[in-house]
């Protein structure tokens, strides 16, 4: 990558076991599914896919094991021009995940990190000259903590911190995300974690969390859309009423979105806009890693909000 330029994504590839069936098993209970996919996943690896999908110059930083499943986790970044040259192979299984889809299109996920758990500060630094000239890097949180905060503390552009699930990273390297993302549950559970004021609803966590010194704040809200501030009133952007066939993935590619959108120099209420579009576009397809339209604009009628 040129110097300040493209997206560094350090972060989880999986491959996904997409089960789909009618209804959620109760805890105990047996129930018989109807199909079993391998695709491609993981929380980075879906982002850095949708953020090339949509013209960004991606780098993805991370680890995969030594196993057939690698070669499947690594399919759709190959095809979608992300550089893998950051991505190592260590000895042992990749990453995968159990996803239970069913007819409503609500998803179960069981993540065995395999490789992931394996990325080290030294494998994450091993990649510094390319994290320091990303004009944005993405870290989600299936990394171990040190290394997702190794990242954050490299980047020397836009640091996106997208704490899906929240893990217990220092408080002073997670006050650089710009923005940080988050959904109504991580939001709530982080603005807990900060010590900060008791929220009574989504734009009040979203204030919060701002008060404890985020320059900005993003909160996904699936089909309601999502909320954002950086200082200002805290804006809502509604989603496209869509039918969704498969949730999974789908804030990883609002995640995706946004960060290509933001790499090239968007403002953040357009580049959530955006985001917003993508995500309700990504929900009408099965697995975590659809293709999308070439360029955001290019998204068909129907997600203009
Ligand atoms: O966010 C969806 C992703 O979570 C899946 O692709 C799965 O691999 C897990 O990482």
């Amino acid at each position: 990558m040129d110097s300040m330029r493209g997206i560094a994504v350090v972060g989880s590839i999986n491959a996904d076991l997409l089960v789909t069936l009618e209804r959620h098993p109760q805890p105990g209970e047996t129930v018989l599914g109807r199909t079993m996919t391998v695709l491609p996943g993981g929380k980075g690896a879906n982002q850095a896919v949708a953020a090339a999908l949509l013209g960004a110059d991606v780098m993805m930083v991370g680890a995969v094991g030594t196993d057939s499943h690698a070669v499947t986790a690594l399919s759709a970044l190959d095809s979608a021009g992300v550089d893998l040259q950051a991505v190592q192979r260590i000895d042992g299984g990749t990453g995968v995940a159990i996803v239970e889809v069913s007819d409503d299109g609500e998803n179960t996920i069981v993540v065995l990190p395999g490789a992931n758990a394996a990325v080290t500060p030294a494998l994450v630094a091993a990649s510094e000259a390319a994290i320091r000239t990303a004009a944005v890097v993405v870290v989600q949180g299936e990394l171990p903590a040190d290394a997702t905060a190794e990242a954050v503390r490299l980047a020397s552009g836009r640091a996106i911190i997208n704490l899906a699930p929240v893990i217990a990273v220092d408080r002073e390297v997670l006050l650089r995300a710009d923005p940080l993302i988050v959904n109504e549950h991580e939001g709530a559970l982080l603005l807990t974690q900060l010590g900060g004021a008791e929220a009574g609803d989504h734009a009040a966590v979203v204030a919060g969390l701002l008060a404890c010194g985020f320059a900005s704040v993003v909160m996904t809200l699936g089909a309601a859309g999502a909320l954002l501030s950086d200082g200002g009133a805290v804006r809502a952007v509604p989603a496209p009423q869509v039918h969704a066939v498969d949730t999974t993935g789908a804030g990883d590619a609002f995640v995706g979105a946004l960060a290509a959108r933001l790499a090239t120099g968007g403002s953040l209420d357009d580049a959530v806009r955006v985001a917003v579009r993508v995500g309700s576009y990504a929900v009408q397809r099965p697995g975590a890693q659809p293709s999308y339209p070439t360029q955001a604009d290019e998204l068909p009628a129907g997600h203009e909000v």
